[in-house]
């Protein structure tokens, strides 16, 4: 016979309806990789539920019937709608606190705190109004936690059906804010945790807790996580539930970042065709008004504007670099300081450096298929997607070694790797790198064995489904 695994898959944002980092990434991909894991004895019946932030993207939306959910002394309004993405059912859940914060993630932390609540609460009522049983909660991060937090709360009600919580972590300092008040307002009481006693009243926390399996998106990070410096503070209420944490590396999407195939490209090239590639890095020189020269090392960065990503220490390294011939490009949005940091480094080196303040999908292809190496000088990653995308389109990652990056980039095989976070370590790992670029041989070696890596979801969703089958038993 058959069996089926229902998995209810909560995430703040997922491609291709609305997407802001990498967690939107992977809620876009993972649900479907881990459908298609099925097969005659085992089906994966993953869902995906999504809020319907006012930004969303969504075709044949069909509304389901309204429902409400209690809050204070009235209730609550929930607005839901079904659509279907390569055959997965996907669902948006709206209602006055989802469509009244307006963004994504919002600067004011009360907002996202009534939103993302709120979200939890309905999403947990959903399956109710579906027809359908899940087997599993999936939640993603902060913004999802408090419904593994609700699942265990009805979990204690007589007769209710053991639904196993499940909560991948992708940020771990993002906790959420004080959400203890618009909990009771929605009836949920705050059980005794052995949480730390400030930790007590925070959603991610709150699911941790109430979770029966923790995933950290890499193996490195699940036990970086475990130490005082990248554990925030939650270091020893993890190392107790050591057996319930565990690290699976993200994929990507090997589909869609081809460099094969990719559309975004005017010259598409493989691992047989490698030469072609460096059309592309002229392209790219010419497109951004640099000097047109395969000679000059391109180097590039592509990310968020944050301190996480350590986008300063790369400013102060390029802005150090003042007597050696290189180009860089910088590709991102975020913090308005380092935006500004970008562009003063740009009005430096107007001839070497652009920074390219925006959100630009075709531009960061063509980054990935042009530059000569990517840097990636984070101070924390939990699993990083930009080193192995560089990787697959064959630009070589400079990274620091942490979390997900120290799991995907192998030192003088696939990338160069410093330990600390300061401007001249990764100074000193530029230059060796330029110093290997003019060795065409070595260098083709880095970009074949990056290129020939396989970072696709399939492995990294089959951990997931061993994973689901042990919360089964
Ligand atoms: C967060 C992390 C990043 C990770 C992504 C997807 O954005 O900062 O390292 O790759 O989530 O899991």
């Amino acid at each position: 016979m058959s069996k089926t695994i229902n998995v209810l898959f909560l995430a703040a944002e997922a491609d291709p309806f609305i997407k802001v980092g990498g967690l939107g990434d992977v809620a876009g991909v993972l649900p479907r990789e881990l459908r298609a894991l099925s097969t005659d004895e085992l089906k994966l019946d993953v869902r995906l539920v999504l809020p319907y932030h006012p930004a969303v993207k969504a075709e044949n939306l069909r509304p389901l019937e309204l429902y409400s959910i209690p809050r204070g002394d009235s209730e609550i309004g929930v607005e839901a709608f079904e659509t279907s993405l390569d055959g997965m059912p996907v669902y948006f859940i709206g209602g006055d606190p989802i469509h009244s914060s307006g963004s994504v993630y919002s600067l004011d932390a009360k907002l996202d705190a009534e939103k993302y609540a709120f979200f939890s609460m309905a999403a947990m009522e959903l399956p109710k109004h579906i027809n359908w049983q899940p087997d599993v909660v999936h939640a993603n991060d902060w913004h999802t936690a408090l419904s593994l937090y609700v699942n265990l709360t009805k979990r204690w009600e007589a007769g209710a059906k053991h639904v196993a919580g499940v909560i991948t972590l992708h940020n771990m300092p993002f906790m959420g804010s004080d959400v203890s008040a618009i909990l009771e307002s929605y009836g949920v009481k705050l059980a005794q945790t052995d949480l730390p006693e400030w930790a007590r009243v925070l959603p991610l926390p709150l699911g941790l807790w109430a979770s029966d399996a923790i995933v950290a998106v890499s193996p490195g990070y699940a036990s970086e996580v475990l130490t005082e410096e990248f554990g925030c503070g939650l270091h020893d209420f993890l190392n107790l539930r050591l057996e319930t944490l565990s690290g699976i590396l993200n994929g990507i999407d090997t589909v869609s970042f081809d460099p094969s195939t990719d559309k975004a490209l005017s010259v598409n090239y493989n691992l047989d065709t490698l030469n072609k590639r460096v059309e592309n890095k002229e392209l790219l020189q010419e497109k951004l008004g640099l000097a047109r020269d395969p000679n000059i090392p391109l180097l590039a960065v592509i990310s968020r504007m944050d301190v996480q990503k350590g986008v300063d220490l790369a400013f102060t390294a390029l802005k150090n670099m003042k007597r050696i011939n290189f180009q860089a490009v910088i590709l991102g949005t975020g913090d308005p300081k380092l935006e500004e940091s970008a562009r003063e480094l740009q009005k430096l080196y107007p001839d070497k450096i652009k920074a390219e303040l925006r959100f630009d999908a075709n531009l960061a292809r063509q980054m990935y298929a042009g530059a000569d190496m990517i840097l990636m000088p984070s101070r924390y990653e939990p699993c990083g997607l930009a080193q192995m995308i560089a990787m697959r389109y064959g630009c070589v990652p400079v990274v620091r070694a942490v979390g997900g990056l120290k799991d995907t980039v192998i030192p003088n095989e696939t990338g160069f790797i410093f330990e600390k976070a300061h401007h001249m370590s990764l100074v000193s790992a530029i230059k060796a790198a330029m110093k290997t670029l003019p060795n065409r041989e070595k260098w083709q070696e880095l970009q074949r064995n990056g290129m020939s890596k396989d970072f696709s979801w399939g492995v990294s969703a089959s951990e997931y489904l061993k994973l689901y089958q042990s919360l089964m038993k």
